[in-house]
């Protein structure tokens, strides 16, 4: 198994270019299951996330390849088979995203039901629910979601709960639906407007995404669509958290910064320099950061996968902040790893109470999700001594070369195998 060890103490300075969105990407790469053709994606970036949703999309007969720079190519023309295997959907929640696709394309779809994950139960209950009000016959058989329709029928549909994939999932059949759906409480985060945008090339009629209301008007047919995938607003909110924790002065190209915007809002208010401009940001230590509050929503809030990393940033802010976690109330899995670093936090129900400290140390710990394990590299890079870092596979579900780009700001951090 794995390691990442680093030795605290550098601070990180330079530039690096923030890769393209794995929420992005795997919703857009699941929707090439609705069209005949062979579509093109670029930018996508080289994570185990993505091998998972390439993997399951060959398994219904899609023809998938890479190329240079990101590239994905999918061909959708002659699906055969409608079954997403428990072995690969137990590795990825996202495979869910399948369901909605596979239905509308070929009216038949059997997708292992996810189970509970490191970050709380989180249920599929709003995608079964909304699918079967389209008129799909949804049964749960054997630890696998068993769903047939004719065609589906677009209606109307309230998420009792803003819901990323669920909205995705939704309008991904509902593109391909009889008559018009509605989605009312639809999640806004930019990676549903931009899956949105792609369904348009393709020939979908989609207005309203990036709004809480999205009208989705059924097409006969959509047809292949070129794509380069947006940068990743969490990968790039995590290196800002990395400028701050080790005060250093990190830029970061290729991102979007308004998308960012709630975290750049956040950091600025606690004392970091921010410089924006339209595709890049600087994120730079000047002065002893101060603590502060964090509530965790749906976008344009600030975002729940960022929450571990700006508790691992907090922990060494003055006085002391609370971050309460709203949108998935169990996602503390890494209190426990950073209290053993030194770090002063106290869970009451969802709301964390972390009191600054003047300095974190090396430890063994070990990544239980992947924002989690994202929380710890931070604190191991200005921990004093070395911190050897477990299962992190969980960080290379997200983050793109992230050994690399550390060493390009300066860390000292290496992989070992044990
Ligand atoms: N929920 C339900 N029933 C449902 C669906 C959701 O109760 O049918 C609840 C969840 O339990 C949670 C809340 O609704 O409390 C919001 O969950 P959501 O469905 O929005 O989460 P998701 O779609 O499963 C996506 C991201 C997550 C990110 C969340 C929230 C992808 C592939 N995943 O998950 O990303 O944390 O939205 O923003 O887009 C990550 O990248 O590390 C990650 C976990």
């Amino acid at each position: 198994m794995k390691k990442l060890i680093i030795a605290g103490g550098n601070r990180l300075r330079g530039e690096i270019s923030i890769s393209g969105a794995k929420n992005a990407a795997l919703p857009i790469i699941a929707s090439a299951l609705l069209a005949d053709g062979c579509s093109v994606y670029s930018n996508v970036p080289n994570l185990r996330d993505i091998t998972t949703i390439a993997r399951l999309l060959a398994e219904f007969g899609a023809e998938v390849s890479t190329g240079n720079n990101g590239e994905v190519r999918v061909d959708a023309s002659n699906l055969r088979a409608y079954n997403a295997p428990y072995e690969l959907v137990k590795t990825m929640r996202a495979s869910i995203l399948v369901l909605g696709p596979l239905l509308a394309r070929m009216g038949k779809a059997r997708v292992s039901l996810p189970g509970g994950c490191a970050i709380g139960p989180r249920p599929v209950d709003l995608h079964l629910k909304a699918l079967s009000a389209m008129g799909a016959r949804v049964a749960l058989d054997r630890g696998y979601i068993v769903a047939d329709c004719r065609k589906l029928k677009g209606t109307k549909i309230y998420f009792d709960i803003s819901t990323v994939t669920g909205t995705e999932n939704v309008m991904m059949a509902a593109a391909l639906a009889e008559g018009t759906t509605v989605l009312e409480n639809a999640a806004r985060e930019p990676e549903v407007e931009e899956l949105a945008s792609v369904l348009n090339k393709m020939g979908g009629r989609i207005e309203g995404a990036g709004t809480d209301v999205i009208t989705i008007e059924g097409v006969s047919a959509l047809h292949q669509v070129e794509h380069t995938i947006m940068p990743d607003r969490i990968e790039a909110g995590t290196y800002m958290m990395a400028a701050g924790i080790t005060r250093g002065d990190i830029c970061l190209r290729n991102c979007n910064p308004v998308h960012c915007n709630a975290v750049l809002e956040k950091l600025k208010e606690i004392g970091l320099d921010i410089t924006a401009e339209q595709t890049s940001v600087r994120v730079c230590w000047k002065q002893p950061l101060n603590g502060t509050e964090v509530r965790t929503l749906p976008y344009p809030g600030f975002p729940t996968d960022l929450q571990a990393q700006i508790m691992a940033l907090l922990c060494l802010a003055d006085g002391t902040s609370i971050i309460a976690e709203t949108v998935f109330e169990d996602r503390f899995m890494h209190v426990g790893e950073l209290r053993r670093m030194g770090a002063r936090i106290r869970l009451d129900g969802s709301s964390a109470f972390v009191t600054g400290v003047k300095k974190l140390s090396g430890a063994p710990v070990m990544a239980t999700d992947l924002r989690a394990s994202a929380s710890l590299v931070l604190a191991g890079l200005v921990a004093e001594g070395t911190t050897a870092i477990s299962r992190i596979y969980h960080l290379e579900r997200g983050y793109e070369s992230v050994e690399e780009k550390l060493k390009l700001l300066g860390a000292d951090v290496r992989t070992v195998s044990s």
